[in-house]
């Protein structure tokens, strides 16, 4: 963690998933999407619902091929899926049959790492995430909120050079999540891991991001870039600021263009 590698370069990426049936045309999801996602920033990708942000962090992950253009992590194209990228989903990526530590153990174990060596970074990275109370506990026994953190924990133990973040505070109650977005805001600034974040709330883009990256509606590219200059570390009072309200204004502004308001 925290050395600058982890650089998402694409251009002009197209994606289609297939019709219903065989005269149905294929719907054009992501068309000449093109981005430069830094090492080292806390990148955020923003768009409205079913614009196509979980297909654009598929392919970052290598889950899906873009059917044309180029995508490069640290200047070599994606090839498939690999535990240096981690995409932590919306849904819970915990095994509901094993504790939560032998879920954060589960990736260096199945990777030939012993258990007692994989065990220390497995606990510190609990500890850090207010769980080691909770690691002989089965998910079901966790809160949203710890669930939360013991997939942060999953994924962070690989020690991934990126993490791709696909809404993975989506559904959670608003103090957690802001809970949630503190312990990730703390974990980055510590460690500058590179980060692709995808949301769709505009107030935990601008609280997280160095840059905001705005999709439009599908076929969907990046039309706005905004980089929030918010000082770091951030505490939650920066959102009072004068520059924030600024910022959100300029956001709103690209977020809506070219979009009709529905009616009240
Ligand atoms: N496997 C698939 N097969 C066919 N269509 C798909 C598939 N996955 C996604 N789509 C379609 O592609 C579009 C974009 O979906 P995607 O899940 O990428 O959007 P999203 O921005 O992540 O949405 P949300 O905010 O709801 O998570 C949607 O119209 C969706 O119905
Ligand atoms: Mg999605």
């Amino acid at each position: 963690m925290g050395d600058t590698t982890g650089e998402f370069v694409g251009t002009g990426l197209y994606k289609s998933y297939a019709g219903a049936g065989a005269d149905t045309p294929a719907a054009p999801v992501l068309a000449d999407c093109s981005f430069h996602f830094e090492a080292g920033k806390l990148n955020v990708v923003m768009g409205t619902s079913g614009c196509g942000k979980s297909t654009l962090a598929y392919l970052l992950a290598g889950y899906q091929t873009p059917d044309r253009g180029t995508l490069l992590i640290d200047g070599e194209p994606v090839t498939g899926a690999g535990s240096d990228r981690l995409l932590v989903f919306q849904e819970t990526a915990l095994w509901p049959w094993m504790t939560v530590e032998e879920n954060v153990l589960f990736g260096p174990v199945s990777r030939g790492q012993s258990r007692q060596s994989a065990r220390p970074k497995a606990n510190a990275l609990l500890d850090r995430f207010g769980l080691a109370d909770f690691k002989d506990k089965y998910p079901s026994q966790l809160s949203g909120g710890m669930m939360r953190r013991a997939e942060l924990a999953q994924a962070l133990v690989n020690n991934p050079k990126v993490m791709i973040l696909d809404e993975p505070f989506r559904g959670l109650d608003v103090m957690t999540r802001e809970l949630m977005q503190e312990y990730y805001l703390k974990l980055f600034e510590d460690t500058r891991l590179s980060t692709v974040f995808i949301t769709a709330e505009l107030e935990e883009a601008l609280f997280l991001a160095d840059r905001i990256y705005i999709m439009s509606d599908a076929p969907s590219r990046i039309v706005k870039i905004i980089d929030v200059d918010l000082p770091r570390p951030r505490e939650i009072s920066c959102t009072a600021t004068r520059r924030y309200a600024e910022l959100e204004q300029e956001a709103l502004t690209a977020l809506y263009e070219g979009r009709e308001l529905e009616a009240l």
